[in-house]
């Protein structure tokens, strides 16, 4: 048995995201060589009878993990990379395998998703931290399985999911994400675009068609997701106020509707009227037939009252919970205020739905104290949870925009080479509408 290095570059991968396995080797004629990479289990079946077999502790696991398509091996290369296969910095086709003996293959990796070798480009990161961690790289053009659609992304927009994402906080979100780093490289969950290739069993799409919708790794020029993640654009709508929508509508919705049971003639005040989620809440409020009342900062007042509000409340001004009215229904999309407080401005039998997050202790807080108060008193206060993205909310929104009911507030517009850019200002919590990531189509983003 030999010691060696075992090194992994999927086409897929930058430099970041190289990893490395210790393995060893025998000469026991059998010809499955396993590894793993980002958690995932991988099978290479060797074609030639001389290939070693590799063994590591991890990949000793062969049959656990998810099962991925085999990746044939098709070259079988002597080399000189050794350890200082580092000098593959540039984006490479293969995978080397290097062994301390000086003997080095390379084995060329077809990824399934890119048969042709055609690439794109992503937005990436490979670490936890600020907006720096993001790049923008060259990934693998992605192909649609059978009940996916390709679409060519023209705009996306971006959420406080994504810097939450990116910075791996709230930590306890890493139980899902990954602990160390991020399980998955890819950001960005809204987008509106043009379909340009459909799987065999898809259809409600077609090639050519202009869609919107929600798929995780969006800041990109191209994305795959199943059909039921998409809707036809409404025609009266840019692909950039299209993309503006999605998760803000999914949380608006789902808020004041499923968790909030909002009722024509309620009296709803939104706070954090002004973002992208509040300037949702306010126009969704308002088509449920409810009187609304929006909280904002002094500049915004004009906005949110454009958008409908019957009623402004200058959150500098101002203390909502303390000027004496009561509310059959509080949306809150800041979140950062206590239970206490909602009590307070909440008539009785009213109920608050918390959307937004601040800090911890105040989570805990909403969750718990809210729990305790709604089951002893007359009043109901708590999160909503998580927004869930269905294609059934996004034909019944997409109905309010083309009606009008429903208008996309835009704030400001970054190409997609400076989405850091991008996700620093949203970071800043005091963007008006949403952010959009525009993504030009000559690659020059
Ligand atoms: N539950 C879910 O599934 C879900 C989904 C999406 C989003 N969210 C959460 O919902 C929250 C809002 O999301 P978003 O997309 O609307 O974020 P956003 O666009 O970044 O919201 C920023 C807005 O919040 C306003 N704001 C800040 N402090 C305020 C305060 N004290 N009182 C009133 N308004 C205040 C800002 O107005 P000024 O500039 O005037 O301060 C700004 O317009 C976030 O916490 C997000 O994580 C939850």
């Amino acid at each position: 048995m030999k010691e060696g290095l075992l090194m992994l570059y999927p086409a897929s991968s930058t430099p970041g995201l190289l990893e490395y396995w210790e393995v060893s080797t025998s000469t026991t004629g059998a010809d499955t060589v396993c590894f793993q990479y980002n958690h995932l289990l991988y099978q290479l079946r060797a074609v030639y009878r001389s290939t070693p077999v590799l063994s590591t502790t991890k990949a000793a696991k062969a049959g656990e993990g998810r099962a991925l398509p085999p990746l044939k091996l098709v070259g079988f290369t002597p080399c000189l990379c050794k350890r200082t296969t580092h000098a593959l910095a540039a984006p490479q086709r293969f995978f080397a395998v290097a062994f301390d003996d000086g003997l080095g293959h390379f084995l060329q990796c077809p990824s399934k998703a890119n048969r042709g070798g055609i690439r794109m480009k992503a937005v990436v990161y490979a670490d936890y931290g600020s907006p720096d961690v993001l790049q923008l790289a060259e990934v693998d053009k992605p192909t649609p399985q059978d009940n996916q659609v390709l679409v060519k992304v023209y705009a996306a927009s971006a959420n406080p999911l994504d810097w939450h994402r990116m910075r791996g906080a709230p930590f306890l979100a890493r139980l899902e994400e990954g602990l160390r780093k991020p399980k998955n490289p890819r950001l960005g969950a809204d987008l509106a675009g043009r379909v340009e290739a459909v799987g065999s069993s898809v259809t409600q799409f077609q090639p050519g068609d202009e869609v919107f919708g929600c798929v995780t790794g969006a800041f990109a020029e191209y994305v795959c997701g199943r059909e039921t993640a998409f809707a036809l654009k409404p025609a009266n709508l840019s692909f950039e106020e299209a993309a503006s929508v999605p998760v803000v509508a999914f949380t608006a919705l789902q808020g004041l509707r499923d968790t909030g049971h909002i009722q024509p003639g309620q009296t709803v005040l939104v706070n954090g009227a002004s973002g992208g989620v509040g300037t949702c809440a306010v126009q969704l409020a308002k088509s449920f037939g409810a009187e609304v009342a929006g909280v904002c900062s002094t500049r915004n007042l004009d906005l949110v009252r454009s958008l409908g509000a019957d009623h402004v409340i200058d959150y500098t001004r101002e203390d909502f919970t303390r000027n004496g009215q009561r509310y059959d229904l509080i949306y809150d999309a800041v979140g950062n205020r206590s239970v206490a407080d909602y009590k307070r401005a909440l008539k009785p039998q009213g109920r608050c739905v918390i959307a937004g997050f601040t800090t911890l202790p105040r989570l805990f807080e909403h969750i718990v104290v809210g729990a305790w108060m709604s089951k002893t008193g007359n009043r109901t206060i708590g999160l909503m949870g998580v927004a869930k993205p269905n294609q059934k909310d996004l034909l019944f929104v997409k109905a309010l925009l083309k009606a009008g009911k429903v208008v996309p507030v835009i704030d400001r517009r970054y190409p997609l080479r400076d989405t850091a850019e991008a996700i620093r200002y949203l970071e800043a919590g005091h963007a008006h509408g949403k952010v959009i990531i525009t993504v030009e189509q000559n690659n020059k983003t």
